[in-house]
């Protein structure tokens, strides 16, 4: 028999770990989200050890950076020369910068040949908004319920959480919200057909109830992230894109999250060939070096002129040499091809999971993104966010580390780094299995 991967000894937080905590909320302002009380010490690949040397598989990737694995060696070699050569500098180029650029440039689509490095998704997020009023001399921005965008001001304006909003006044003018397609919740008629019809039938109303005239453009993501991983049916996309071509509009799509091989292609728009003017960058891009861009149309971007986009350490040596370092990383390893054979594994495995668990609702996604909703009754599909907690702890009890998202707080978040293995599928995904049906005892 195989050797276990994993090994949890004894309850959590260890006895360092328990310390640690207490610490980090003594200084640190509490304000993260629900996480099982483990406080990380080193990783590599897919395997986590914490700081009482327990060591888990992760379904995480930090939220979906770390697609080439922790501390990728490649990655770490890179870094640590650049970081030696040249920290920072600003808005100059560097021979790491003007080859990053290149190499990202070379990785996407064709028809979007000019890239701008900046530093966080939101930071990307909040510049698409801008590009497009700068480039349509309009101001209002279409954005969809449950849409995540981040938490500065144009992100969490264009997105549809309540959370990044409340308590912090109006939000922008001139954001038009509409509904996306949440199959599994869905009550309109007719099937992946329907809903489509029925959300860009909401998407016209809405407009002619609300525009002023100034639509400048949409910001959608290709699937909804932290919203609880929804992902439209085929054709919804390209329905959007379609309209906002006949509205004279601009098609931004909020990539940060999906691309980098996450969805099974290098890029989520790549599904339905899609064709934004913009795209938003985040996450994977950097593996963890803070490191985002926008990629978009020359024609586009170029309504800017000079010194009117920067951002202080975006696109310094550093996280310029780390863009490179994972596109050849993703190259030389066929990563986008492992993560549709392991994510093919999970996802099997999961649905057979599903049909002998009484609170996994529904398990959705592609290549290595997937939502396990959890409801306390799968026909009236309560949100069960209380267990979906005691599922967070009971994995990582038993070595699997997970995370949540959703709007009712109840989806657990399938998304390992892309160079997991069969081997460490079938572990974390047996992990998964006992601690489901432990719930039911
Ligand atoms: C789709 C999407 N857009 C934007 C963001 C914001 O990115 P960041 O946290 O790097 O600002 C996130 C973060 O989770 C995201 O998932």
């Amino acid at each position: 028999m195989a050797e276990r991967i994993t090994r949890v000894n004894g309850p959590l937080p260890g006895p360092r770990g328990a310390e640690l905590l207490k610490e980090w909320h003594r200084y640190e302002a509490d304000t993260t989200g629900f996480q099982a009380p483990v406080v990380w010490d080193s990783a590599s690949g897919v395997i986590v050890t914490d700081v009482d040397g327990n060591r888990y598989i992760d379904w995480t990737s930090g939220v979906l950076v770390t697609n080439i694995g922790h501390c990728h060696p490649a990655l770490v070699k890179a870094v640590q020369g650049a970081v030696a050569r040249l920290i920072n500098n600003y808005e100059c180029p560097t021979e790491a910068r003007v080859r990053a650029a290149r190499d990202l440039v070379n990785h996407l689509p064709g028809h979007l040949d000019r890239c701008f490095f900046m530093t966080t998704g939101s930071e990307a997020t909040e510049a698409c908004t801008r590009i497009m009023k700068r480039k349509t001399g309009c101001f209002e921005v279409i954005g969809f319920h449950g849409g995540f965008h981040g938490r500065t001001y144009a992100g969490a304006s264009v997105g549809g959480m309540t959370g990044p909003k409340r308590g912090y006044g109006p939000t922008m003018p001139g954001v038009i919200r509409v509904p996306y397609p949440y199959p599994y919740r869905s009550s309109v008629g007719g099937g992946d057909a329907g809903l489509v019809d029925y959300c860009m039938t909401m998407l016209e109303e809405a407009v002619r109830a609300n525009s002023t005239g100034s639509l400048a453009g949409l910001l959608v993501e290709p699937y909804l992230g932290a919203a609880g991983f929804i992902f439209p049916p085929d054709g919804y996309l390209p329905a959007l894109e379609a309209w906002a071509r006949q509205k004279g509009i601009l098609f931004a799509l909020d990539e940060v999250q999906s691309s980098y091989g996450r969805t099974g292609t290098m890029w989520a728009m790549e599904h339905e060939n899609l064709t934004p003017d913009l795209v938003a960058i985040g996450k994977g891009i950097g593996c963890g070096i803070p490191t985002a861009a926008i990629a978009a149309r020359r024609e586009v971007v170029g309504v800017l002129g000079k010194g009117e986009m920067s951002s202080t350490v975006g696109g310094n040596p550093v996280s310029s040499t780390a863009v490179s370092a994972i596109l050849k990383v993703m190259d030389g390893e066929n990563l986008v091809a492992n993560g549709v054979k392991i994510g093919a594994i999970l996802k099997k495995r999961l649905l057979e999971i599903q049909d002998r668990s009484r609170y996994l609702g529904d398990v959705r996604g592609r290549g290595m993104v997937m939502g396990l909703e959890l409801v306390t009754n799968k026909t009236t599909k309560e949100p069960a966010p209380d267990l979906t907690k005691q599922l967070i702890c009971r994995c990582a009890e038993y070595g699997l580390l997970i995370g949540s998202v959703g709007i009712y707080g109840n989806v657990i978040r399938v998304a390992p780094p892309l160079v997991m293995n069969e081997a460490e599928a079938h572990e974390s995904l047996d992990i998964m299995e006992r601690a489901l049906l432990s719930l039911q005892d």
